[in-house]
């Protein structure tokens, strides 16, 4: 083996989609369009260290560690991601590579860890790639390709490369979109979204009944799929026009509506499909009452699980903290929630040779 080791590392965001992507076709692609905010503290941390094997190889070499642990069901996904990842990126067979990855929020809860997660890898594979092809990217391109390489993990995490608002899936709603690749979705300057504040009210930690990938292919059968597609791009039309004319009122009505129609399809799709718990109802009826009462443009949306997003604007944050004390918190596992914001994207933490 050659002595030479290297060392890349990225910390990436989770994201909250206000449209969601929800069913998918051929290789990783979205039935619909979608638009998220990437959020800033509900992070992954991921380094690969990377090692030239003394021969040529022909199959991936790996070891995956989680918060310092190896994990085999890790271990086993990442290495099925690069054998499919090898028509993309032929070098990976030729190194041994180290993983070493670490979430500051619970995986597998429906706060998208999987968009964290595969973005963080994402971005280092490419880091990767451009050091054994001698081949610095444009900043652009280096973006678009961790995207597209993050989409084949996770499609929500192609949107996790970069900061603010997001868009996957092409529509003609949004210049340069692509079912290939995210792309940002750029405010003007005056946007109250620009100061977007996310509280995630965590009402369950515990691993979820039905992972995305499951549900996304229930959608193929689902009675509504054809529906479904018809809603998610109106929907995505009405918003981007909301936004662009900061209609703050429309923005929270079809956020809402989508979380609602992501688990009305779950709940349509099988047995497994509730994942919504008591405790997740009785905030979204909170939440309902204090908009009426204060008259703030705060409203919620869910992913794939029990938590809710608690989504407001940053000058309502002292009214926003007394609510989520006062009448929040007590629906919450172990009163724990996490207190996020409009995100500026993925960070490089480095790029060490050793000998
Ligand atoms: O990225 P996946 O395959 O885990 O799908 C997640 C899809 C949702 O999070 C439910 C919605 C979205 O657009 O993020």
């Amino acid at each position: 083996m050659s002595e030479e080791i290297i060392i890349i590392g990225w910390k990436a965001p989770s994201n909250i989609a206000l449209v969601k992507y929800w069913g998918k076709r051929g290789n990783q692609l979205p039935e619909n369009g979608s638009l998220s905010i990437t959020l800033e503290n509900s992070t992954t941390t991921t380094f690969l260290s990377f090692q030239k094997k003394s021969e040529k190889g022909d199959t991936i070499s790996l070891k995956y560690y989680f918060h310092k642990e190896q994990v085999l069901p890790f271990e086993k996904k990442t290495e099925l991601l690069l054998n499919k990842l090898c028509s993309e990126m032929p070098f990976l067979v030729d190194y041994e590579l180290v993983f070493h990855s670490e979430n500051n929020f619970p995986h597998s809860t429906g706060i998208a860890s999987s968009a964290s997660s595969m973005s963080a890898l994402a971005l280092c594979l490419v880091s990767m790639e451009e050091i054994v092809n001698a081949n610095q990217l444009e900043n652009d391109e280096f973006f678009r390709r961790a995207s597209l390489i993050a989409r084949l993990g996770s499609g929500s995490a192609s949107r996790s490369v970069y900061g603010g608002l997001v868009s996957w899936g092409s529509s003609d709603s949004i210049a340069n979109s692509s079912d290939e690749y995210a792309t940002p979705f750029l405010l003007h300057e005056g946007s109250r979204l620009n100061k977007v504040m996310d509280i995630i009210l965590i009402v369950s930690s515990k691993e979820k009944s039905v992972s995305s990938t499951k549900g996304h292919a229930l959608m193929s059968e689902h009675p509504y799929r054809e529906a479904r597609k018809m809603q998610a791009n109106n929907n995505l039309i009405k918003i981007t026009e909301a936004i662009r004319i900061d209609d703050y009122q429309s923005i929270a009505e079809i956020a809402e509506n989508e979380a609602l129609s992501l688990h009305a399809l779950l709940m349509t799709s099988g047995s497994d499909g509730l994942l919504l718990k008591p405790n997740t109802l009785y905030i979204l009826e909170e939440i309902k009452r204090f908009r009426e009462t204060s008259g703030l443009d705060l409203f919620f949306t869910i992913d794939a699980g029990p938590n809710v997003h608690l989504i407001y604007y940053e000058d309502q944050r002292e009214q926003v903290l007394e609510f989520v004390r006062q009448n929040l918190s007590q629906y919450c596992e172990d009163g724990r929630w996490i207190d996020d914001q409009f995100g500026s994207g993925p960070q490089k933490i480095t790029s060490v040779m050793k000998n």
